[in-house]
């Protein structure tokens, strides 16, 4: 079991690490509610999976449990969905008073979170993160949001949950290929900031992982943890976490988000910025290597598909990373060192 705490000087929150959490979920939500209300929102995979286990737990503790069960999948992160959530709420007579639970991945995590921060301006929510990434990533640091047509996570808010508790016993349900999209992201932790932990992850057998995903989890949750405490708003440190994003994000928007998982992009995106920035004389030799062979072992890719160049850099350009005139990008000086580098948009060409 790991404890951390997020210091937020407005609301700090702890974040608990404890294999098979969930069953005692009904105790640890007891200081974050103070009615007996409880809105547990989720979609149908995870509720198959372990749905009736927490809701019984929950009512166990004397709690009215009421269920908002959505399609699992990206398309659930939308404004119509939204809508659907603030009229469930309602009809549950949800107050300020009442709790509501995010349980599922990033897609629940960040439609649930936004949900909390809007409904009512603001009710109280916590979060339980099944998958890989949001484990790792999403359920930490507070950014929630919804998709629009026009891209991804374009509304959204900076809105923390109480307490997030993660359960790494629930990642044995997850199928393979999310598995390894989470994995992409706990490679980028090693990259930036942990060269031990790129270390154990390079020595450790593929199925080896899960005996020591409670630590390998709680290894990156730090390091977002410290990340966060130092720059909450994404204005300066926070962008590290960006390694291999933007690149990332182009691969996936180019083919339409349909060929590439988030993971999968990451993956080109650090294998591909690192191999530049190596052959620029930035990074250290082999830096790029021992990316490329920890992702294949992880059966994440790294070549870049055949896209056209313009396409692609059409792609990148509307990034979040994109800050007026300059593109932040995000360099490695070797493993586990990294660093902001602003370029000028109009450069991003001559760079890749
Ligand atoms: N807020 C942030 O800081 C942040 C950071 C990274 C990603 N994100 C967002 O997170 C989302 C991606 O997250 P994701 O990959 O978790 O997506 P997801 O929520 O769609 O989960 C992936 C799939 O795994 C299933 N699943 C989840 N947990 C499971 C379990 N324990 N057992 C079996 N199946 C399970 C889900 O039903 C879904 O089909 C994107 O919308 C992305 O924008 C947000």
């Amino acid at each position: 079991m790991f404890n951390l705490t997020i210091d937020l000087p407005e609301a700090p929150y702890p974040i608990v690490i404890q294999n098979n959490v969930i069953k005692e979920m009904g105790q640890k939500i007891l200081p974050f509610i103070q009615r007996k209300k409880v809105v547990i929102i989720t979609d149908k995979n995870v509720y198959a999976a372990y749905g009736e286990a927490l809701i019984q737990n929950i009512e166990k503790s004397g709690f009215q449990v009421h269920l908002i069960l959505l399609y699992p999948g990206e398309n659930s992160k939308s404004l119509g969905v939204l809508e659907c959530i603030y009229k469930e709420l309602l009809s549950y007579n949800m107050t300020k008073s009442d709790l509501l639970i995010a349980f599922g991945g990033g897609v629940i995590g960040d439609l649930t979170g936004f949900a909390a921060a809007t409904f009512l301006r603001g009710v109280p929510f916590i979060q339980i993160p099944t998958s890989l990434i949001a484990q790792v990533d999403s359920s930490i640091g507070g950014k929630t949001a919804v998709n629009l047509k026009e891209g991804k996570n374009l509304v959204g808010s900076f809105y923390h949950p109480k307490a997030v508790f993660i359960d790494p016993q629930l990642l044995q349900s997850l199928s393979p290929r999310f598995f390894s999209d989470g994995m992409a992201e706990v490679i980028k932790y090693g990259c930036i900031k942990d060269s031990e932990l790129f270390l154990k992850l390079e020595k450790l057998d593929k199925d080896q992982l899960m005996l020591h995903i409670d630590e390998i989890v709680f290894r990156c949750c730090e390091i977002k943890k410290r990340v966060v405490e130092e720059d909450e708003k994404d204005e300066n440190t926070r962008m590290l976490l960006n390694f291999g994003h933007t690149f990332g994000h182009g691969v996936e928007k180019v083919f339409n988000y349909k060929k590439y998982t988030h993971g999968e992009g990451v993956a080109i995106g650090m294998y591909h910025i690192t191999k530049k920035s190596e052959e620029m004389g930035y990074t250290q030799m082999g830096t790029s290597n021992r990316i490329k062979a920890l992702l294949t072992k992880l059966n994440l890719p790294s070549q870049l598909p055949d896209i056209d160049e313009t396409q692609l850099l059409e792609a990148l350009s509307p990034d979040k990373k994109t800050r007026g005139d300059d593109i932040h990008l995000i360099l490695l000086r070797s493993i586990g060192d990294s660093f902001i580098h602003p370029i000028a948009k109009r450069d991003l060409k001559d760079f890749f």
